[in-house]
């Protein structure tokens, strides 16, 4: 359990936004925000559909002359394993139809995992990128039903660099919602929690009253075997955007 004082900074660095809109907005100004203050950076964005309106707006704001979304570097968070680019809700395919190509982001500023190669060597690939660009400084987030952050699913292995995770009931039965589909994925590869960590920036959004009962979890200070995500719970540069439905009884 949390106690007052902890519970006390977490509400100082959480964001409530009154609905879905006002979320993604507040999201987006922060993380463009962020960009314009650190040309060549590495950034790492979760897939997911939390955050693809985030994605559009980026877009937008790239338009309007107020980003240059080309002046940082990106890791993808995740990938399932077994899936590529022509498989729709693969990470590939959401990130790239949603985010690099509308934003027109060169190949040679991003990196993603190849859910098409073999996990172990498609993780040290990724882990040589983040190590080149001197470590992952930003990251936008989202949280699973069962509380993981991108593949680190609860039990996953705690190490430094990426890793190759066996997906959980949860899921894989939400995986469903992305592919349209029920497809047998059985595992992902995800940069580790560990990783994650050593961001200086790091931004979790939830969304919609289906996530509320993970979020209470999190915030009353869940194990993180149980719930993966309470491991940012400790670290200085978290902010929690959540919108009204998935804040539940926070204020
Ligand atoms: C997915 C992905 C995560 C994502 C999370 C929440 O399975 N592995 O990277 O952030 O679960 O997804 P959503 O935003 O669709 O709820």
């Amino acid at each position: 359990m949390m106690d007052r004082s902890a519970r006390a900074a977490l509400d100082a660095r959480t964001v409530v936004a009154p609905d879905y809109d006002a979320l993604c907005d507040k999201v987006a100004a922060a993380t463009s925000d962020w960009i314009v203050r650190h040309p060549g950076s590495l950034v790492c964005l979760a897939a997911g559909d939390t955050p693809l309106p985030v994605y559009h707006r980026l877009v937008a704001r790239q338009q309007a002359g107020k980003v240059d979304l080309s002046s940082v570097f990106y890791a993808g968070l995740d990938e399932w394993v077994g899936l590529g680019r022509a498989d729709r809700g693969s990470c590939l395919q959401v990130m790239s139809d949603g985010f690099y190509v509308p934003a027109g982001i060169p190949l040679d500023r991003r990196r993603v995992f190849d859910g098409l190669a073999d996990p172990v060597a498609e993780c040290r690939a990724m882990d040589q990128w983040i190590r080149a660009r001197g470590g992952i400084r930003f990251t936008l987030l989202g949280i699973g039903l069962n509380g993981h952050i991108g593949f680190n699913e609860p039990g996953a292995p705690d190490q430094d660099g990426s890793i190759v995770v066996d997906l959980d009931d949860t899921t894989r039965a939400v995986s469903a919602k992305y592919f349209g589909a029920t497809l047998p994925v059985r595992q992902g590869v995800s940069v580790s929690a560990r990783s994650l960590l050593r961001a200086e920036t790091v931004l979790l959004m939830a969304s919609g009253a289906k996530k509320a009962p993970i979020v209470e979890r999190l915030r009353s200070g869940a194990p993180v075997r149980e719930v993966p995500a309470a491991r940012l719970l400790d670290h200085p540069g978290l902010r929690l955007f959540l919108d009204r439905d998935a804040a539940g009884s926070v204020s």
